[in-house]
């Protein structure tokens, strides 16, 4: 699928000062010369900034990392995750609509979001607040139908219920993200009927729906003020780590180069060819005995 940036683009972009900080804290963590490798990071985070991916944004984080544009949008256009268009204010939606979810109604979850928000994907809603696409499995085909919205998953899903949580985030709400059929997780609607002494110790949430609802953060675009910035392969704050105990911490390699050449021990370059030699090798190709035998 060819994947073309939006011809609606804003005049410029910038990181939130705290974004900025936890995107230049991001960029420490590679080695010198080896800064390009936070590109995907620092995407993401100017995705959750902005809610889709804009050329400003891109060519401003190709600059935070001294690369091509060109190097930035290969990545950008590359990756599904990354949206090039537009999304709604609120919410985007994406609707699973591989094999197990589309056996279990995806279809009708995607006519819901053409008639509530736009007939095609990509498509800001009228009022600019939703906009949805289809996308392929996320993972969690034991609770189909399902979308994602945000940040996190609604399972469990009917073209009512997915109607419903539209509805309520046009209110200013953020439905409980989980299964919508009363499933704790994925066991079977009624119960486990197996391993049933591990059902759970009774919260009333599973740890990934309880984790949201928590962190609040489901549609919310992100400025780098909802969690302290930790950075413990720098040892600071010395607060990072629970327990004191550095050990198994990443080690630093901010201003020091793997090695003497200043690339990695894996990226040197080959004193071989690479190639096994055959005992009988063709005529006119004598192997390269230097390193192979
Ligand atoms: S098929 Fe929809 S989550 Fe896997």
């Amino acid at each position: 699928m060819l994947r073309r940036l939006s011809h609606v683009q804003p005049e410029s972009f910038e990181f939130t000062p705290r974004n900025l900080a936890w995107a230049q804290a991001q960029i420490t963590k590679f080695p010198e010369g080896r800064q390009q490798s936070a590109i995907i990071p620092l995407l993401w985070r100017a995705q959750e900034q902005e809610g889709w991916l804009t050329r400003p944004a891109i060519e401003y984080v190709a600059d935070l990392l001294g690369m091509a544009y060109i190097r930035a949008l290969e990545v950008a256009t590359f990756y599904f995750m990354f949206q090039l268009h537009p999304v709604g204010r609120i919410a985007h939606i994406q609707i699973c609509g591989t094999t197990t979810c589309m056996i279990c109604g995806s279809g009708d979850l995607i006519a819901v979001c053409r008639d509530k928000i736009a007939p095609t994907a990509h498509t800001l809603s009228p009022d600019g607040n939703f906009s949805w696409e289809e996308v392929e499995c996320l993972g969690a085909c034991s609770n189909a139908p399902m979308a994602q919205i945000g940040k996190d998953y609604y399972e469990d899903l009917t073209a009512e219920k997915l109607a419903a949580l539209i509805d309520a985030l046009a209110a200013g709400q953020v439905p409980v993200p989980g299964p919508q059929n009363g499933r704790y997780s994925s066991e079977p609607l009624g119960g486990p009927v197996a391993l049933a002494a591990m059902k759970g110790t009774g919260e009333p949430l599973n740890a990934s729906a309880a984790r949201a609802v928590a962190l609040r953060d489901t549609v919310k675009r992100i400025d780098g003020s909802e969690a302290p910035l930790l950075t413990p392969w720098q040892r600071r704050p010395e607060a990072a780590t629970d327990s004191g105990d550095l050990s198994d911490e990443p080690r630093p390699s901010e201003g020091r180069p793997v090695d003497g050449t200043g690339i990695t021990v894996q990226q040197a370059a080959g004193t071989s060819p690479g190639r096994p030699v055959g005992k009988t090798e063709p005529a006119g190709q004598p192997a390269d005995a230097k390193g192979t035998e």
